[in-house]
């Protein structure tokens, strides 16, 4: 058997029931072409990584790689990717919805010419989103118009989940992918420090007949993440930003909670204030957990853990606040500028801690 020409990284997550028939229209689709298929599951329950296992038994060009306590669709297509030592590298999705017949097209356009990249789009002349239910067309078409607008990507389709590439094209992009997400193409072209040449090739996405999609809610805001991250990423932390951002909203929950305690209900000045910092720091809590943690989420049991964390750490940043602003006040800063330079200090306090403690990464490290 020699050396395969085409590697197609296909990541999976809870996709037992497609394997068999992915691999039998991929056989047929590409006749001629040596070629091989790496499975990248992330220890899905229904035992698609045993699937793969147990057929590669029987065909070698069929691979697997079982990866535990990851989750990540763009993570586990980089480390497909890596494990490849052919000159071209497909990625497609397990669910059959990407159409395995352009393949071959793909192919010859990389091989004829100098592309990097050549697109399977849903959007160019030819391509359609088939029956994508109304509500999932707009949102892609919306996401894909801002990613284009954005970001400046020239391709119809920057969200495609199905595409191939040089081998070269990757290396050259690797160590700046955020590998965070969903959106490995968007990334892919974000990256490069040069124009990427690419061709789009048209293609016709049919429905899921089995299994579930995996987009969500969760997935269209780390979109949006990546997309501030390949924005300003470089000058400030997106995480920080957002951690901010909830600060503020928690300080105008503050507000509302005193200032109703105290002029409506008739509450002492020292008690309103107390309560108004629990609930704002209790709010501020879920906020971050939900928007600035969102890839680290806790849940259950370990909320528990991360709030008292959380509580401590903004009692310290409290009291750093003070006493940096109270010495540049007493230094003759004006008042207004010894205010906010404490207020920054204990920001960051309270965003380095959070971020090592409070939701500190577990288990093996995600790429990015
Ligand atoms: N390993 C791994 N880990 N695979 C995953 C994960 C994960 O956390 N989440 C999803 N997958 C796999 C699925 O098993 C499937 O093979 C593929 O990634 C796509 O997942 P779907 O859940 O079917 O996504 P989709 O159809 O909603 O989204 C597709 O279309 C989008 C454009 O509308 C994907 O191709 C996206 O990349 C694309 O942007
Ligand atoms: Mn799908």
């Amino acid at each position: 058997m020699s050396a395969p020409d085409l590697t197609i990284v296909v990541p999976t997550f809870k996709e037992r029931d497609n394997v068999e028939e992915l691999i039998r229209r991929v056989t047929a689709a590409l006749g001629g072409v040596s070629w091989e298929m790496v499975f990248v599951d992330d220890d899905s329950p229904d035992g698609t990584a045993d699937l793969v296992f147990a057929i590669s038994r029987g065909d070698p060009r069929i691979r697997a790689i079982r990866r535990i306590g990851r989750r990540g669709l763009s993570s586990a297509c980089i480390e497909g990717i890596c494990s490849s030592s052919a000159p071209y590298i497909a990625v497609m999705d397990a669910d059959l919805q990407h159409d395995e017949g352009i393949l071959p097209r793909m192919l010859d356009a990389l091989k004829a010419s100098g592309t990097d990249l050549a697109i399977g789009s849903r959007y160019v002349e030819g391509g359609s989103t088939g029956t994508m239910p109304g509500l999932r067309a707009k949102m892609s078409r919306f996401a894909t118009w801002i990613g284009s607008s954005w970001l400046g990507v020239g391709t119809t389709d920057p969200m495609s989940g199905f595409f191939m590439f040089r081998r070269e094209f990757f290396y050259e992009v690797v160590r700046d992918l955020s590998g965070k997400g969903f959106k490995i193409l968007l990334d892919l072209i974000a990256s490069a420090k040069r124009e990427v040449k690419f061709i789009d090739v048209p293609y016709d996405m049919r429905a899921r007949e089995r299994g579930d999609s995996k987009l969500s809610a969760m997935v269209l805001w780390e979109y949006l993440l990546l997309l501030c991250e390949k924005s300003f990423g470089n000058f400030v932390p997106v995480r920080f930003i957002f951690f901010v951002m909830m600060g503020l909203l928690g300080a105008l929950l503050h507000l509302a909670v005193l200032t109703s305690l105290f002029y409506r209900a008739g509450v002492p000045f020292i008690p309103a204030q107390s309560a108004a910092v629990i609930v704002a720091m209790t709010a501020n809590f879920f906020f971050n957990n939900y928007f600035t943690y969102a890839d680290r989420r806790l849940k259950g049991a370990n909320i528990l853990r991360g709030i008292t964390i959380f509580y401590l750490t903004c009692a310290v940043g409290a009291a750093i606040n003070l006493m940096v602003a109270t010495y540049l006040y007493h230094r003759g800063i004006l008042v207004p500028f010894a205010g906010l330079l404490g207020a920054a200090v204990g920001a960051i306090w309270n965003y380095t801690l959070s971020t090592q403690y409070a939701w500190r990464q577990s288990g093996p490290r995600a790429a990015g």
